[in-house]
């Protein structure tokens, strides 16, 4: 799919605030630092349509960013960032929460995780609730720069292993991507693409 047109529509906290057009979007969801926003400007071949940061914690809120004039990306507020407070992670909860169980335009969320890792329980735990709260979603390995690719294959199976032997009876659809070599980048975009047709 080729991005003729990206841009910024809005960043809130509330569901209810998001934008009204009945389109279909795309939710980048993960850890803190593990890469959404730079995904976001790697798809769409924008340096920093999306703010990314080298600390974690950088984006905060729900943003919108209108794609082709006919669909959303949108770019969330990573989880599991320690330096949280409390009372902050509890109100980030909440919007998150209600984002993914209320928004109707969400077709797909990609829950991203950094390649280099173990399979993590904030990540496991989210992808089970959001099973249980029947949102469909992929998953996307991140920073595959990082790693060689016999590494970047064993590391992948580790986790849909970990995944088939625990929750899930499939894996999930799944992606490997990088933001610095931009590998991923058409595969990605042709699965959006085919369930804009669908
Ligand atoms: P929050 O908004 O804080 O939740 O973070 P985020 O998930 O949006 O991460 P962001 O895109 O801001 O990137 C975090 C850091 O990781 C930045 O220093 C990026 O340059 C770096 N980074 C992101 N993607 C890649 C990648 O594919 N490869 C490498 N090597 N670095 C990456
Ligand atoms: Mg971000």
């Amino acid at each position: 799919m080729k991005i003729t047109s990206a841009e910024f529509v809005m960043s809130n906290s509330d569901v209810a605030k998001c934008p009204k057009e009945p389109l279909p979007e795309y939710a980048f969801i993960g850890r803190s630092n593990v890469g959404k926003s730079s995904l976001i400007n790697m798809l769409v071949d924008r340096k920093s349509l999306a703010k990314t940061s080298g600390r974690p914690g950088k984006t905060q809120l729900i943003n919108h960013f209108k794609i082709n004039q006919n669909w959303f990306l949108v770019d969330l507020p990573g989880y599991g960032y320690a330096r949280v407070s409390k009372k902050d992670k509890k109100v980030f909860q909440k919007y998150i929460t209600a984002y993914f169980e209320k928004r109707k335009q969400l077709v797909c969320s990609f829950v991203l995780v950094d390649i280099r890792h173990e399979p993590q329980p904030i990540d496991l735990e989210f992808m089970e609730w959001l099973g249980a709260n029947g949102v469909p979603f992929a998953i996307i390995f991140t920073k595959a720069d990082k790693l060689k690719p016999g590494a970047i294959e064993r590391h992948v199976n580790t986790y849909l292993n970990l995944l088939l032997e625990t929750a899930w009876e499939e894996a999930p659809p799944h992606f490997v991507t990088s933001s610095s070599n931009r590998m991923g980048k058409e595969v990605l975009l042709s699965y959006i693409n085919d369930i804009n047709e669908s």
